[in-house]
């Protein structure tokens, strides 16, 4: 049985930053994003009569570590369906690889539904943010479209992502690509280095619960304001967290700066836009849908290097129409 499976980037607004378990991924905290309509993974699976399964990314053809977690994803699927053919995994992304573009959660979310479908798993929601989540913690949240919210939770079972409903103005998220070449260390290492080193690390756990919590309840309330101010605030103490780390981790260029400092700006003159940034230089602008465009007439003034990319609330994984 040939599956193939779409799935989308999620920006997490809260930030997933940290593991208390690296084998299972599961997060010291949990996070909020929204999934995006840009930059789509396609990813088919193929069961085949081979003796090993093939993962092949954007033509190249994968092998240890960098397979590896697509392995487990599938050896997961295929315990749960009593299966155990092996597969060839075709997968091509239409964003620059580990640019700090998310292209792992659309890729492991992609996968984790094309898999179960493939080995015929009837697998409910919860149990797909599950598997993805095995491959790429923030892939647990682009299962489902719009505003997601990882649960921490407290082992396999009780660590999933669920959809948020949202009441408020219709979001759009501009993004600045400062950068699309490869970032010099992989969040998964980066990760580990703070939480081993950085004495910023408790304290960025502890912040990160109660902006959480607020996100979650401006988004009960629609409350655009709080949401935008909570995600400032949320990607800033990750970053600080990862500027305490030995040796330090840090992301952000001048131009990621810039761009924070021109979104502030934009801000003064009463266009309400707010900055966040994950492994990588790119500066990602949360804005109003219906300030899109001056947001991006006004950074492209400030910045006008930089390419932009407008992107809006996109749909969750899914099998792709055959
Ligand atoms: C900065 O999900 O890529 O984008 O679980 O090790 O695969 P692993 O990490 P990954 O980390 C994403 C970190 C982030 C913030 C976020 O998306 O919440």
């Amino acid at each position: 049985m040939t599956s193939t499976a779409i799935a989308h980037p999620n920006i997490a607004l809260v930030k997933y930053w940290g593991k208390r378990d690296e084998e299972l991924i599961l997060p010291a905290t949990g996070s909020l994003s929204l999934t995006l309509d840009v930059f789509p993974t396609t990813t088919t699976i193929e069961l085949t009569g081979e003796k090993d399964d093939v993962v092949i990314l954007d033509g190249a053809h994968l092998s240890g570590s960098e397979s590896a977690r697509v392995i487990t994803v599938l050896d997961l699927v295929r315990e749960l369906s009593g299966r155990d053919e092996r597969a060839r995994v075709t997968s091509t992304n239409t964003v620059p690889t580990a640019a700090g573009l998310a292209s792992s959660a659309a890729a492991f979310a992609a996968l984790a539904v094309a898999a179960a479908h493939s080995y015929e798993l009837d697998a409910d929601a919860r149990t797909l943010s599950r598997l993805a989540r095995r491959g790429s913690g923030s892939a647990s949240r682009s299962v489902f479209g719009g505003l997601a919210r990882w649960n921490a939770g407290v082992d396999d079972e009780t660590s999933f992502a669920e959809p948020l409903e949202w009441r408020g103005p219709e979001l759009a998220m501009v993004i600045a690509v400062v950068s699309s070449a490869r970032k010099s260390v992989s969040s998964r290492n980066a990760m580990r280095r703070t939480v081993e080193t950085s004495p910023y690390f408790p304290a960025w756990v502890e912040s990160n619960a109660v902006l959480l919590d607020r996100m979650s309840e401006a988004v009960t309330t629609g409350d655009f304001t709080a949401m935008g101010e909570l995600t400032e605030q949320s990607a800033l103490r990750m970053h600080a967290s990862m500027f305490g780390a030995v040796p330090p981790v840090r992301y952000l260029t001048a131009s990621s700066v810039a761009l924070f400092d021109a979104v502030a700006a934009l801000r003064d003159s009463g266009v309400e836009a707010y900055a966040t940034a994950d492994a990588g230089p790119n500066v990602k602008t949360l804005c109003r849908a219906s300030d899109a465009d001056s947001v991006v007439a006004r950074l492209s003034d400030a910045m006008p290097s930089v390419e932009y990319v407008v992107a809006h609330s996109g749909r969750g994984a899914r099998i792709a129409a055959e």
